[in-house]
């Protein structure tokens, strides 16, 4: 049976979404969490709910994990409170540059930059002298499909970029490390639920709701993932299950990328 007991797992971005599902579900197998967020009421909420599930968690918030000294007191602060760290799961991002390439501004795209690409380097980079440290350490960064396949329409050239840079950055981490027992792995969502895409399926603006119509034409399964779906395969990549895994992708996108999907005809 999957158990984490003990270990310690640093997740960005705790507030909701993918992150407070890998809150609930790593301290449901026996893991401390140390959370964080930009959003402080929202990210105290999850605290609140692990800790009324009888698991351990502890968090960082209101904090903007992509400036390097924030990061820095983050990572410390778990080296502090239990004496190592097993796994950062870079989890936080913030897409801001949306629509057509020629009308990206520059702050859009420095600000996805910052919040999709720099946000895993400062972190992974505090992480890594404890990882060298205790010989031991595993980073995951959550890239995207978007790393693999443009979605039109969801358009954000920033998005595409910065998510398949994330997946060069892990291969790198995962290059260097392996002499210091440190594996790096990136865990590619395809379409999930979460409040990053609820514009989507909130019914409330016309143009969104064909943009998530759109969207979910091409799952093959038909659905968006839940939040629950993404965060059980970062807890087994966490787990002693999954030790051999490094430096690669691993894409969970309910068959978007494999299947040229249209709506199922029988064979004739
Ligand atoms: N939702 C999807 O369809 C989808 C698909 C592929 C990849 N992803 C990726 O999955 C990850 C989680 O996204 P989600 O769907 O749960 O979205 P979300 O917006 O619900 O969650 C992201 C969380 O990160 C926090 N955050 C953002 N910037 C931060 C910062 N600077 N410091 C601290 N916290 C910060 C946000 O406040 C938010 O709580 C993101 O990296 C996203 O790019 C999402």
């Amino acid at each position: 049976m999957l158990n984490l007991d003990g270990k310690v797992v640093l997740i960005s971005g705790t507030a909701g979404g993918q992150g407070r599902a890998a809150a609930l579900q790593f301290a449901a197998v026996g893991a401390r969490v140390l959370g964080c967020d930009v959003k402080a009421a929202e990210a105290q909420e999850t605290v609140d709910m692990v800790r009324k599930a009888g698991g351990t968690m502890e968090s960082f918030h209101p904090v903007d994990v992509s400036a390097p000294e924030v990061a820095k007191s983050w990572i410390d602060k778990a080296v502090e409170t239990w004496g190592t760290i097993d796994v950062l799961y870079n989890n936080a991002g913030q897409m801001r540059a949306k629509g057509p390439f020629a009308e990206t501004s520059m702050e859009d795209w420095n600000l996805t930059l910052q919040y999709e690409l720099t946000m895993p380097f400062v972190c992974s980079r505090a992480a890594w002298p404890h990882f060298v440290r205790q010989h031991q350490g595993l980073i995951i960064n959550t890239g995207s499909i978007s790393a693999h396949v443009e979605l039109m329409p969801l358009r954000s050239c920033a998005h595409g970029a910065t998510k398949a840079g994330l997946l060069g950055l892990t291969r790198m981490l995962a290059a260097e490390g392996a002499v210091h027992g440190i594996r790096a792995i990136s865990l590619s969502p395809g379409v999930v639920r979460s409040p990053a895409t609820a514009r989507f399926w909130s019914g409330e603006d016309p143009q969104q709701t064909a943009v998530g119509e759109a969207l979910l034409r091409k799952i093959p399964l038909g659905r968006a993932a839940s939040c629950e779906e993404i965060a059980s395969v970062a807890v087994f990549l966490a787990s002693p299950m999954a030790t051999y895994i490094n430096g690669t992708d691993i894409l969970v996108d309910g068959g978007l990328l494999g299947v040229a999907h249209h709506p199922y005809v029988p064979a004739g």
